[in-house]
């Protein structure tokens, strides 16, 4: 994390209870797990989104208990300004998305960092609480978008939750571009569940 973001002033990092939120959503915490670790609904739950992120860069780097979802930017959108020795100097991120597992995510946009804390409450109930942390307040209209974006994969994962129940349901192979991630939560899973 530090080789990415530790050029970022973090300390200086505001919490703003007025962006932050819980959302209670009717599905299992690891469904919605599932779906901020794949790229594949992009384009089809996040038109907006789609609209600033380059979809065919997206990138999904493994580490031992978290993995790094890379955004890059498609346009001038906002973008990281990073020193000249960074790892990803000269390329336009518009944000990092780690997840640690098995339930935290921290999300580093130009403007801060959100971090989504997955609470599990019963099996087919989950909190989720999104806690912000600005630095950069010009940027924070970058941020307006987040909340759609949030809406827009809750509505998704509340769908999978009843999709699952389904007679019709299989489960598949694991797509190698667009389903690293979730493979690892998985992965992980079982290796913690023996
Ligand atoms: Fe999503």
């Amino acid at each position: 994390m530090n080789d990415r973001i530790g050029f970022l002033p973090i300390s200086d990092f505001k919490y703003m209870p007025e962006i932050s939120r819980d959302y209670e959503i009717k599905a299992h915490w690891a469904l919605y797990c599932d779906n901020y670790l794949e790229g594949f609904h992009i384009p089809f739950v996040h038109k907006a989104l789609n609209e600033v992120i380059s979809y065919p860069e997206y990138e999904t780097i493994l580490f031992d208990h978290c993995n790094l979802q890379i955004g890059y930017s498609k346009n001038s959108a906002e973008v990281f300004n990073f020193p000249d020795n960074h790892i990803d100097f000269g390329k336009s991120v518009a944000a990092y998305y780690f997840w640690i597992f098995p339930n935290m995510m921290f999300n580093f946009y130009p403007w801060g960092i959100s971090i989504n804390i997955v609470k599990p409450i019963s099996i087919e109930k989950t909190k989720i609480s999104y806690l912000s942390y600005v630095w950069d307040e010009s940027k924070l209209e970058g941020r307006a978008e987040l909340d759609k974006v949030e809406l827009e994969d809750e509505e998704v994962v509340e769908n999978v939750q009843s999709g699952i129940r389904s007679l019709y349901y299989t489960t598949g192979r694991f797509s190698p571009t667009m389903e690293k991630g979730v493979h690892h939560f998985h992965t992980l899973v079982s290796e913690f569940m023996g």
